[in-house]
């Protein structure tokens, strides 16, 4: 709002002083038409609140671990695809963004290995072109499956499991573990695993050599998959209160990143 009237007021004086500098009126030779009045701020058309600027990019680089989906987003310019899309208030965008372990825990090979297409569209199946929170995922739950930014046959399902909330894929079923932003028109919500949809993995990727002890939760919540046939099924009740707990205080750790995205924009 400031900075509108500020600017009003700077064009006015500029209107002013070249109106009335010496110069400039000699050239003209007719008086030259009215200085533009400037509105009195009553009649100025009242400014619509800023929307909210987020840069992805940066949220993604202080956020995290995510060094390694920003690296993806970067390398293949989908980040201006996600960018642009956050541009746009109206709709928005809610990215899924797996954790640096989430990626460590695949056989590295499994990304190398993509097409740029298809690794374009992976980082596209992470998103959908809309903004929606957490609050909002019980109902768009019960239009499974959700089309993803990477369209039609890439799709996604989620579930709310006491307030748990789950997103499958074919050969993954990641939890939200925390929400990192979530103000319209920008939500990133951490994964704790990879989105694996089947248009682009044919069978379940191989897991990377495990390196030390493999903790012991964080491993029971692979989706149920055919081919590997990995448990998984019936393991997730467990540690639903935890995982409640840990959405719960990825609010908070996102109330704390918009505050500190606040103090960036003053900045
Ligand atoms: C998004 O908006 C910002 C601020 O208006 C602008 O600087 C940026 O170029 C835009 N990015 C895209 C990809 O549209
Ligand atoms: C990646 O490609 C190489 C060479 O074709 C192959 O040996 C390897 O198994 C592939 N990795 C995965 C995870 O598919
Ligand atoms: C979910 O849907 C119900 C019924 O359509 C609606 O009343 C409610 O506001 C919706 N909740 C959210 C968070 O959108
Ligand atoms: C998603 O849900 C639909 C409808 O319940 C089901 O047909 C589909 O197989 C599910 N997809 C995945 C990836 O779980």
């Amino acid at each position: 709002m400031m900075e509108f009237k500020e600017a009003i007021f700077a064009a006015a004086v500029v209107a002013v002083l070249l109106s009335s500098s010496p110069a400039l009126a000699q050239k003209k030779s007719p008086p030259a038409a009215p200085a533009p009045v400037s509105l009195p701020p009553s009649l100025a058309p009242a400014p619509a609140p800023a929307p909210h600027y987020v840069d992805l990019a940066e949220l993604l680089s202080v956020a995290g671990p995510f060094h390694t989906f920003l690296n993806y987003l970067e390398k293949t310019n989908v980040i201006e695809t996600f960018q642009s899309q956050a541009n746009k208030t109206k709709e928005g965008v809610t990215i899924f963004v797996p954790k640096d372990s989430a990626f460590a825990a695949i056989k590295q090979s499994t990304f190398s290995n993509l097409t740029g297409d298809q690794l374009k569209t992976l980082l596209l199946y992470h998103a959908f072109p809309k903004f929606y929170s957490l609050a909002e995922f019980k109902n768009l739950s019960e239009l499974n499956p959700v089309n993803t930014f990477a369209g039609a046959p890439y799709t996604l399902n989620l579930t709310d499991d006491m307030g748990s909330i789950y997103v499958q894929s074919m050969w993954s079923k990641p939890k939200i573990s925390s929400s990192v932003y979530a103000t319209k028109p920008v939500a990133v919500y951490a994964l704790n695993k990879v989105l694996l949809p089947m248009q682009i993995f044919s069978k379940d990727p191989p897991l990377a050599p495990a390196p030390a002890p493999a903790p012991v939760s964080g491993a029971s919540d692979l989706a149920p998959s055919p081919a590997s046939g990995k448990a998984g099924a019936g393991s997730g009740k467990a540690d639903s209160t935890s995982a409640a707990f840990s959405v719960g205080t990825g609010i908070v750790n996102g109330l704390v990143m918009a505050a500190a995205g606040s103090l960036m924009l003053l900045w």
